[in-house]
């Protein structure tokens, strides 16, 4: 059995989803959702599903190592970002080599980086008209959305799409395939083990 991480600021309907199915499991489970922003609804909804949560500070993910160490504590897999907007640190980066990922809700390489996040991105697709959108999931490296992707999938975008509509559409490619691929990952995962200063 593999200990996920979410990590997210917001709403966190994917992490509910996440976590929804992972309860009737015996790959992995969710066992700790971390937030950066100590009102995120995601909080709320991980403490109703009965998950353990850690708000955290800018400094205690960039310089004290808080976030490490309840990774440590939790003995945490793998790490799966959903609605996160911080970049993640390299020493958590290099501990967790292969085992971050993100998802986004357009077809990268278009419309990612700092700021595209959220109805921004889809108020851009519209604005450009693209006859198309999509998810993308990847693995998350020291850069916004430049990780290698793992996964796309496209929905096709209508000339009446409002920004919350499309997002709808998103959201629910999100729903389907986040949890898959998430398990597909975790249970190719060799164990994990703490790397010490050199090797990390
Ligand atoms: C999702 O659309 C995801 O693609 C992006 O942030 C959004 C989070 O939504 N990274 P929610 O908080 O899970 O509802």
């Amino acid at each position: 059995m593999r200990n996920i991480a979410i990590l997210a600021s917001g709403t966190g309907t994917n992490a509910e989803n996440i976590i929804k199915y992972f309860s009737n499991k015996n790959t992995a489970k969710v066992s700790l959702v971390l937030s950066n922003k100590r009102q995120a609804q995601v909080l709320k909804r991980a403490e109703e599903n009965n998950i353990r949560t850690v708000f955290f500070e800018h400094k205690e993910f960039y310089v004290t190592g808080k976030v490490l160490r309840y990774l440590m504590l939790y003995k945490i897999d793998f790490i799966v970002l959903a609605g996160f907007l911080w970049l993640v640190p390299e020493n958590i980066i290099e501990q967790y080599a292969g085992r971050i990922i993100n998802i986004h809700p357009a077809l990268l390489p278009a419309y990612g980086g700092k700021g595209m996040y959220g109805e921004i991105v889809h108020k851009t697709v519209l604005t450009n008209k693209d006859k198309e959108s999509g998810i993308t999931i990847h693995y998350v490296n020291k850069f916004y959305d430049k990780g290698d992707i793992i996964f796309q999938t496209r929905v096709k975008v209508d000339p009446s799409d409002t920004p919350a509509s499309l997002a709808e559409k998103v959201h629910s490619l999100e729903y389907l395939h986040y949890p898959k691929i998430i398990e597909d990952l975790v249970v190719k995962l060799p164990d994990f083990s703490f790397k010490g200063p050199d090797e990390a």
